[in-house]
């Protein structure tokens, strides 16, 4: 067994090894190479992990007792949950210590009346809508990373996802919450209430703040009726505008669940990857997965007419509709699996958004700086474009280092945000700001508010303990 090494240039290193090991014991104090390499990242390959310890509390108080620690030592703590993140909030690049939810994952049973679930911080995303499908209910925020994600890292980057056209982000279903500060202190937001009108709501604070006020530990969260019949049509289309009109027939003859794009080349990648066949005999451009409700076959054949009309006016090449649950869910395969897919190639990855109203501009200045700048690069296109979100992927061409390549996205992104800017979108629109986007935030937040931010950190954390350099500097 190693001994624990000293942690963050704390004032008495050895004094904050022994409490901690006193606190948890050598099974949840790790600082092995192996745990520290694990716990010190997320699924971002742009740093390399270098936390000095990793905490696995099971309980609130353990938490409540690191805190304090970590403020007479003048340690930083950075929270971790299934460190899916893209944005490196998760980050722990300069000796922190990583303190993971992850033995803190019960799931308290479905209360069907008031249609909620409690659960610690450390359920994933896949527990929790298990929990609420054994009970006739649905958790809607959905994505391709729902096995391993963990609702509390869910909470703090307010994570999308692929159904948010219908049902919203996840702070639309947090009802509650409990966070321990950087004092130590334990707040109890909203308590599941649906109802609660006594001034500032902290938890919607809490709610994409990407850990840098304090740790989520607990949550409640709101259930809903599933769909009925989902079914799902995969569209080839030859142009951005198209998509867009295709995009507001959907919305207005269907019940639309999900409205999700993707490039050719994503198509390619995936299916060489996975050996699955592509859904038509020709190529598109772009191609339009629409999840709607079937719920007659009134429906069916209303979504049929949609096609047909679009196919008429010329938007839509061609179309297949999904004939049985697992045609449904293959065809899902070629839009979920396509992050995963590009991972091989380090994707320097751009999640930018703005108003659905305004995407068909941002398509074509996006288009404008990647025929200037990305010629000679791979770029993959796909996104939530229903929800005005588009995920723009610069591969790394082999032979070109990390950094090198970093470099060279990073200039560019700055014409891509100016862009962005000018319709007043985010450069960020659910994968968070972290690392990776700080330095760009002035594009979507001004001075002002990024002050304000300081301050608002300053409350709940007065000794900035809690992941530090992260969406800001101090
Ligand atoms: C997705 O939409 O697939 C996720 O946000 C992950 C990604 O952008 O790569
Ligand atoms: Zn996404």
């Amino acid at each position: 067994m190693t001994t624990p090494q000293p942690v963050n240039n704390p004032k008495s290193p050895g004094a904050v090894s022994a409490a901690l090991l006193a606190l948890l014991g050598h099974e949840r104090f790790l600082t092995d190479n192996q745990s520290l390499q694990h716990y010190g990242r997320d699924w971002t390959r742009f740093a390399a992990p270098a936390p000095s310890g990793v905490l696995l509390p099971n309980t609130i108080s353990e938490i409540q007792a690191i805190v304090g620690l970590a403020r007479q030592h003048g340690i930083k703590l950075v929270p971790s949950g299934g460190r899916t993140g893209l944005s490196g909030g998760a980050m722990a690049t300069n000796g922190e210590l990583v303190l993971s939810l992850e033995r803190m994952r019960k799931i308290l049973p479905v209360n069907k009346a008031g249609r909620s679930v409690t659960c610690e911080a450390g359920a994933t995303t896949a527990q929790i809508q298990q929990a609420a499908t054994k009970e006739g209910l649905m958790y809607p925020v959905d994505f391709a990373s729902s096995g391993s994600s963990q609702i509390g890292g869910n909470i703090a980057t307010n994570a999308g996802g692929i159904q948010v056209i219908r049902y919203g982000m996840t702070r639309d279903w947090v009802t509650g919450l409990k966070a321990v500060t950087g004092t130590g202190e334990l707040l109890e937001l909203n308590q599941g209430l649906i109802k609660n009108n006594t001034g500032l709501d902290f938890r919607h604070l809490f709610i994409g703040s990407e850990g840098i006020l304090g740790v989520i530990v607990e949550a409640t969260l709101a259930l809903t009726d599933p769909p009925r019949n989902p079914r799902v049509m995969v569209l080839g289309i030859q142009t951005m505008s198209a998509l867009m009109q295709v995009l507001a027939n959907c919305q207005a003859q269907l019940t639309v669940l999900a409205f999700e794009f993707f490039s050719d080349l994503a198509l390619e990648k995936v299916t060489n990857q996975h050996s699955i066949q592509t859904p038509f005999q020709a190529r598109h451009p772009f191609y339009a997965l629409v999840e709607f409700e079937s719920t007659s076959t009134a429906a069916e054949t209303q979504a049929l007419q949609v096609v047909e009309a679009c196919m008429a006016s010329g938007w839509v090449n061609d179309a297949v509709l999904s004939q049985s649950e697992s045609q449904r869910r293959s065809l899902w395969r070629l839009r979920e699996d396509i992050s995963e897919t590009i991972a091989q190639w380090t994707p320097y990855k751009n999640d930018i958004s703005t108003t659905v109203q305004q995407a068909p501009e941002l398509l074509s200045r996006v288009d404008a700086v990647v025929a200037q700048h990305y010629s000679d690069l791979e770029v993959v296109w796909y996104g939530h474009i229903g929800d005005g979100n588009l995920h723009l992927n610069i591969l790394k061409p082999d032979g070109v280092s990390v950094s090198d390549f970093q470099d060279r996205c990073k200039g560019v992104s700055a014409h891509l945000f100016a862009a962005v800017q000018k319709l007043r979108g985010s450069i960020s629109a659910e994968h968070g700001v972290g690392l990776l986007k700080k330095e760009f935030l002035r594009f979507s937040r001004t001075e002002a508010e990024i002050e304000l931010m300081r301050g608002v950190k300053a409350q709940f954390d007065p000794d900035g303990i809690f992941n530090p350099g992260k969406v800001f500097d101090p």
